[in-house]
């Protein structure tokens, strides 16, 4: 299969846990070897939005914002990939082409943000869309999609399927409720309908739950 895992900056490096990110570099390897093609993408966390802040106070404008928060997310990918050593590509993918290329090549994609305006979420759909992926999984820092955001509300329900209709009206109910709580960036649903590609949302903190929704096991959600 060809896979895209998306690893929440909120889960590796919000604060940055390097145990962690070992454990998801040795999953990475495991998955390669199980004869998968992966493409990884990483997000800035909370440097990101440190140095956000730090543009913001600068008088910087939102797409300036967004550059500074991509280098950050470069810079996670960075550490990835040297710690992926042989497995992995020569350099972080900056592009669609370069992702596409360093599969092509065998080894696997690690990639940060992508462009202005949009999230890591919606990098990993494209990324997905691009190469032509057959599912793309979310490590994130909840145990899957909820029908309302779990931080706010304790009668939150964990959902185990869904179908991307489903998951377009809770992101309205989200809107409208004016919470923040993204489940995934709707420039990333938009992806997904487009290109009818498998995808779970599970816990990150536990990295093995990458291999179980690769190996089919009913972790998190799983939204098709
Ligand atoms: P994310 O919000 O995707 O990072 O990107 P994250 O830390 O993994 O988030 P969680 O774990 O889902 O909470 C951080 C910021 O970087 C900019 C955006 O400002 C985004 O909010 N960014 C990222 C871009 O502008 N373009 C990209 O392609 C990626």
């Amino acid at each position: 299969m060809r896979i895209v895992i998306r690893i929440g900056g909120s889960v590796v490096a919000s604060p940055i846990n390097t145990e962690l990110m070992s454990k998801y570099a040795d999953i990475i390897k495991a998955v390669k070897q199980q004869g998968h093609e992966v493409a990884v993408v990483v997000g800035g966390g909370a440097l990101a939005r440190e140095f956000i802040g730090i543009a913001k106070n600068l008088g910087l404008d939102m797409a300036a914002q967004d550059e500074i928060a991509i280098s950050c997310s470069r810079l996670f990918a960075q550490l990835f990939l040297k710690k992926l050593g042989e497995a992995g590509c020569n350099k972080v993918a900056v592009t669609l082409g370069e992702a596409s290329q360093c599969l092509s090549e065998g080894k696997v994609v690690v990639m940060g943000g992508l462009k202005p305006g949009i999230t890591t979420d919606a990098v990993a759909a494209l990324v997905a869309e691009h190469v032509g992926a057959d599912l793309l999984v979310k490590g994130t820092n909840q145990n899957g999609v909820y029908d309302k955001d779990p931080k706010k509300y304790a009668d939150a329900v964990k959902l185990d399927h869904l179908s991307l209709l489903d998951l377009t009206k809770i992101l309205e109910l989200n809107v409208h409720q004016a919470g923040m709580h993204q489940i995934i960036d709707p420039v990333a649903v938009e992806v997904l309908k487009r290109k009818r590609l498998k995808f779970v949302v599970v816990n990150g903190f536990e990295p093995n739950n990458i291999l179980a929704a690769i190996n089919g096991e009913n972790v998190g959600t799983l939204i098709e």
